[in-house]
């Protein structure tokens, strides 16, 4: 009987999709049931030769043997699927685990941040001004005259002739901008990026970084200003070194100097003293540009450039090193 056949094949194909070890064993399987070959198909052709009034019960059974085939063949695959898609090795959960590396701040930063640190200990405030600056507060207020090589197309980017917008050449405009807002007393620093028309080569970048010094008060002194550099330099590069004042020549200061430092690394570096800072009190000509009574204020001023100072911390003897972020070399810091 056609009737009697149908569990006995759907328990063979339950047990032999049971058995199969693989998908490709798991598709022959369906295919010895369900294909154009197969069994069940062959179940459906021989209806045909039952009498009218049974065929729709008995195609019913077929179906729904079929139907509950479909369903064991689906779970089935997933199963294998998921065997398949196991580690072939067992796990060793006593390997490392991969971590990921850590990033940190750029030696450049590194320095800057301790100099901030030093100056904020004794009273001062970072203070921020344009990239883009004009001729003004670049030259003119920190008394430069038109003249003055450092205004020339070949030293300065100019960014339109006309309107004469520049790459600001150092952090000194800031001075002018905060004095132009502020009343005395005044203490900050400022540091940030300069720009000049240099070419690139072991001590000279077209663009670097400086730190700007102002402080302004009643009775400042040159004493002031060599005891607070001094304090800055020894906590940023240890008791060990000594700091000496040359004079010099800066617009817009008078006197003005450079500063000098020696220490065992100068030594090393086979020179006694490097120059390291510019620095001076503040010209009467600047304070009256930003209109303080040259009579009632005094000031000093200073700013050096934070790579000079992070090459001699670091032992660094190419300053390009700091714009190729090649992580070799920023990993040591
Ligand atoms: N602006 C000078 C430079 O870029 C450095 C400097 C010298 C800044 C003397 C000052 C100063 O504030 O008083 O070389």
């Amino acid at each position: 009987m056609l009737l009697d056949e149908i569990e006995p094949l759907k328990q063979a194909a339950l047990a032999e999709l049971k058995a199969a070890p693989d998908p490709a064993a798991l598709d022959q399987t369906k295919g010895n049931y369900l294909g154009a070959q197969g069994k069940f198909t062959a179940l459906m052709k021989q209806l045909g030769a039952l009498p009218r009034e049974e065929r729709p019960a008995v195609g019913k059974l077929i179906n729904q043997a079929k139907a509950e085939l479909e369903s064991a063949l689906a779970e089935r695959r997933v199963e294998l699927e998921l065997k398949a898609a196991l580690p072939k090795e067992p796990t060793d959960f006593t390997l490392p685990g991969r971590r990921r590396s850590l990033g940190k701040l750029h030696p450049l930063t590194q320095v800057t941040e301790d100099i901030v640190r030093s100056f904020r200990k004794i009273g001062f405030v970072v203070a921020d001004g344009p990239e883009i600056e004009d001729e003004y507060h670049c030259f003119d207020a920190l008394n430069t005259p038109a003249d003055h090589p450092a205004r020339d197309s070949q030293d300065t980017f100019y960014l339109n002739a006309d309107e004469k917008a520049l790459l600001r050449t150092h952090t000194s405009s800031v001075q002018i901008r905060v004095m132009e807002k502020q009343r005395p007393p005044v203490r900050i620093i400022v540091p940030g990026r300069v720009y000049r028309r240099d070419n690139p080569d072991a001590t000279h970048n077209p663009t670097f970084q400086q730190i700007e010094g102002l402080y302004v008060d009643s009775g400042v002194t040159v004493g002031d200003l060599k005891g607070t550099v001094e304090f800055v330099f020894k906590e940023l590069l240890g008791e060990g070194i000594k700091i000496r004042f040359r004079p010099h020549y800066f617009s817009y200061t008078e006197p003005s100097f450079e500063i000098d430092f020696s220490s065992p690394m100068t030594k090393k570096m086979g020179k006694e003293w490097l120059e390291i800072a510019g620095c001076g009190m503040v010209h009467p000509v600047v304070f009256e540009k930003v209109g303080y009574d040259p009579e009632e204020w005094t000031g000093w001023a200073f700013g050096f450039g934070i790579e000079r100072i992070a090459m001699i911390r670091y032992n660094i003897n190419d300053i390009r090193l700091f714009y190729e972020n090649d992580v070799r070399f920023l990993r040591q810091f």
